[in-house]
């Protein structure tokens, strides 16, 4: 055999061995605790090692189980971020799209990968009230905003040729840090990010960002962008959609939509997301709340000559020598990518196994829960909601305890995993439903280790 090939026979058998592994993983999730109990030292301990001359050939899955349990693994009891659930059918399409190894560069280098993403992005896209928007599928939300904002930089400040002016963008004091990362990456400059108030529902208030555009402008400013984040990071507040379009379109900025936790939920709740078909551009990321595995995000814009002016920029190298509208398609003049993965696959197959109501069924079904879980702290006499809950994120706290400890012990216990917010000054709880593995059980578990652990604390 030369160097790096197998077998048909010892391939076929490593991946059988493989899958039963995968299939196993996935049978023991319900018994697994919602976070590792590991360390540093351990996990070093356990990986660091030197890469030998001899292969280990077959030995190499035996690591699987060791890591397995070194990992955080996708329960239904995971809560903290906003952390989706790995959907097992987009694993495999994840495996086979590996497999086929294509490169989704343009048509010429990928037809069948790049046809079904623009089919996919088409159904994302139309799945949100938004049909008749393109876009492409990356890695991330960070990505995705820092795209969002680069075509609005090059609309309305052109920078790729001269350097970058300084343009102001407004945002909610809510927003996702990506927004202030692509905003420094951009050269805009972090100090013509405005981070502004938000009302009691901590939504972005249209009046703030009126004023704050009138303001800039005396000062001689450039506005450049308004960020609506549909929902926040930590409770998912949905930006006012028609107030802020509406203010865009006077003033003359883009307006992009950072929804790269919240939008998938207008499947199942459009009304929630009125308006959001009047964005230049959109985040969303369907290793979210549409449970894909990792990595799987989606920008979506209405106008594809506004990626072209951010993005086109070629060698020669990759001219296309044809005339046909599909087969001179490049993602490479609509992305920051050149090489891109095949991530379509598992949204192709993972959509088309379940179909739509599924998945509009299970986005239900973590609105619900999130609404179980407000209404259990509203009612136990110890927990205190601290913010509105419009989508399934619900930040809480305990009355009396430091809630900063009781989050450490909860996770300590391992039961179930809350990450935590700074609601209004006070340290929250925060629990998350993005999974389309928890159960109304699963969500009980909340309160009771959250009381479990104010229990053990002594002050
Ligand atoms: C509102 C919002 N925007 C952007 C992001 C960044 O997305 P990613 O982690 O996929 O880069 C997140 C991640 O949680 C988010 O919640």
């Amino acid at each position: 055999m030369r160097a790096l090939e197998l077998s048909d026979r010892d391939l076929s058998d490593l991946a059988s061995e493989a899958a039963r592994i995968a299939a196993d993983y996935w049978a023991s999730l319900p018994s697994r605790p919602a976070y590792p109990s590991t360390s540093g030292t351990e996990t070093s301990r356990l990986f660091d090692r030197p890469w030998a001359n001899e292969g280990r050939g077959r030995a190499v899955l035996d690591d699987f189980s060791a890591i397995a349990q070194h990992v955080r693994p996708c329960t239904g009891r995971f809560f903290g971020y906003v952390a989706g659930s790995g959907e097992p059918v987009g694993a495999i399409g994840d495996f086979l799209a590996s497999v086929l190894n294509q490169n989704c560069t343009s048509w010429r280098s990928a037809p069948a990968a790049v046809s079904i993403e623009r089919v996919v992005v088409g159904w994302l896209a139309e799945a949100v009230g938004c049909a008749g928007f393109a876009g492409s599928l990356c890695g991330g939300g960070s990505t995705a905003n820092l795209m969002g904002l680069a075509m609005a930089r090059e609309s309305l400040l052109p920078a790729n040729d001269d350097g970058a002016r300084p343009g102001v963008v407004y945002a909610s004091e809510q927003a996702h840090m990506s927004i202030a990362k692509a905003v420094s990456l951009l050269g805009l400059g972090r100090n013509n990010l405005r981070l502004l108030p938000v009302d009691a529902s901590l939504r972005l208030r249209a009046d703030a960002v009126r004023d704050a555009i009138a303001q800039d402008r005396r000062a001689g400013k450039t506005p450049l962008a308004i960020v609506a984040s549909v929902g926040t990071v930590a409770t998912g507040a949905i930006d006012p959609l028609h107030d802020l379009a509406q203010i865009a379109e006077t003033e003359g900025l883009w307006l992009h939509v950072d929804g790269a936790f919240g939008v998938m939920a207008a499947l199942a709740v459009p009304e929630k997301f009125d308006g959001l078909s009047l964005a230049d551009s959109i985040s969303l990321d369907a290793h979210k709340w549409l449970y894909q595995p990792i990595d799987c995000s989606c920008l979506l814009y209405r106008n594809r000559d506004a990626p072209r002016r951010a993005f086109s920029y070629s060698g020669d190298y990759v001219r296309i020598f044809n005339q046909d509208p599909e087969e001179t398609f490049a993602f490479f003049d609509e992305s920051i990518e050149l090489t891109r993965r095949f991530r379509a696959l598992k949204l192709w197959m993972s959509l088309q196994y379940h179909g739509r109501d599924a998945y509009r069924e299970a986005i239900g079904r973590d609105l619900r829960h999130a609404e179980l879980l407000a209404e259990s702290v509203q009612s136990h006499p110890q927990l205190e909601l601290l913010a509105p809950v419009p989508l399934s994120a619900v930040c809480f706290r305990h009355r009396t305890k430091n809630n900063e400890a009781i989050l450490r012990r909860v996770i300590a216990r391992g039961r179930v995993y809350l990450s935590n917010a700074m609601i209004n000054g006070h340290f929250a709880l925060r629990a998350c439903f993005v999974n389309h593995r928890t159960t109304p059980q699963d969500v009980d578990e909340i309160i009771r280790e959250v009381i479990a652990a104010a229990d053990e604390l002594n002050d």
